[in-house]
């Protein structure tokens, strides 16, 4: 039986490592401190670690996973970064620190997110995963970026400041909260996959198992705003009540929310029941995503 609580603590060792060797040595020393700051600041780094978890899963373990696993938290970092900036949610502290362009100004803030973004493909394409053939290569590209951008991440950003302030049907949310926080989530479960070359059948049945994790890991977000505090969170919390979001808890109350969350859970957990592999991994990182308190 796999122990989570560890299994979270070596990984997340070993991903910090290497995002210590991705950030760059050359180029203006303001904006690469900036990266850095941002970088190093901490985060679960769930992403990553799903990535990594899920290549295990069919017992693939070698090194262009991590390089998959950094390009992954590159994009994640680099979209909190600008998630903070005072034209989006104005946001003056993450990860426990304040924001990066508190500081380093808006400017350089800016600037760090799209060096984050770039480096991300330039680690995917500059090394491991470069060895390993261009179709293995070119469709994790194809999927993250896909995932980063505006049918992804991007477009459920954008839906999400469209919406401050809007009463939203419940699907709605559900395409914002999928489109801005599932598709990076998903995308690093299929990338994993993707890396160990898994079957169409395994990738289908990953793909329901992600997608439905990435949702409710915005319900909890949106639950942990109201019922977290700052401390615990190393975010400001009732921030979406203050900024009018259009969230699950705002609509249907938190209950009715922590319900849906869990049975999106429930539902993941029934996706991966239709795979071969051993599947306590995901399934215990299920867990951890969905009763997370932070
Ligand atoms: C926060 O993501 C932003 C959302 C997509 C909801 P995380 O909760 O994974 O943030 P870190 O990486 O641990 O800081
Ligand atoms: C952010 O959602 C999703 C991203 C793509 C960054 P939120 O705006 O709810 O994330 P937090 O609460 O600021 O971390
Ligand atoms: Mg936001
Ligand atoms: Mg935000
Ligand atoms: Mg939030």
């Amino acid at each position: 039986m796999i122990n989570i609580d560890q299994y979270l603590v070596e990984k997340k060792e070993i991903i910090n490592g290497a995002l210590k060797k991705c950030q760059p040595v050359s180029g203006p020393p303001a904006v690469r401190e900036a990266m850095n700051y941002s970088l190093e600041a901490g985060g679960k780094r769930l992403r990553p670690i799903l990535a990594i978890a899920t290549a295990e899963t069919f017992d693939y373990y070698d090194d262009e996973v991590i390089d998959v696993a950094c390009a992954l938290e590159l994009i994640h970092t680099y979209s909190l970064i600008h998630d903070d900036l005072p034209v989006m949610d104005d946001s003056s502290l993450r990860r426990g620190k304040p924001t990066c362009h508190v500081i380093y100004g808006e400017a350089t803030a800016l600037l760090a997110g799209d060096a984050l973004l770039t480096l991300a493909f330039e680690v995917l394409s500059s090394y491991g995963l470069k060895t390993k053939g261009t179709d293995k290569a070119l469709r994790i590209i194809a999927e993250l970026s896909k995932a980063a951008g505006v049918t992804g991440m991007i477009g459920g950003q954008v839906l999400d400041l469209e919406a401050e302030g809007q009463i939203l049907s419940i699907t709605e949310i559900e395409t914002i909260s999928a489109m801005k926080t599932g598709s990076l989530l998903r995308a690093s479960v299929l990338c994993g996959a993707l890396a160990a070359e898994a079957g169409d059948r395994a990738l289908k049945q990953l793909d329901r198992y992600a997608s439905k994790i990435g949702t409710a890991f915005q319900i909890v977000d949106d639950l942990l705003d109201i019922e977290s505090s700052p401390e615990e969170l190393g975010k400001p919390t009732g921030a979406d009540r203050d900024r009018y979001k259009s969230t699950f808890p705002a609509l249907l109350g938190p209950d009715k929310a922590r319900i849906k969350a869990e049975s999106l859970y429930n539902e993941a957990l029934e996706a991966l029941d239709s795979l071969d592999q051993t599947t306590d991994l995901l399934s215990g990182l299920a867990h951890k995503l969905v009763y997370r308190t932070k």
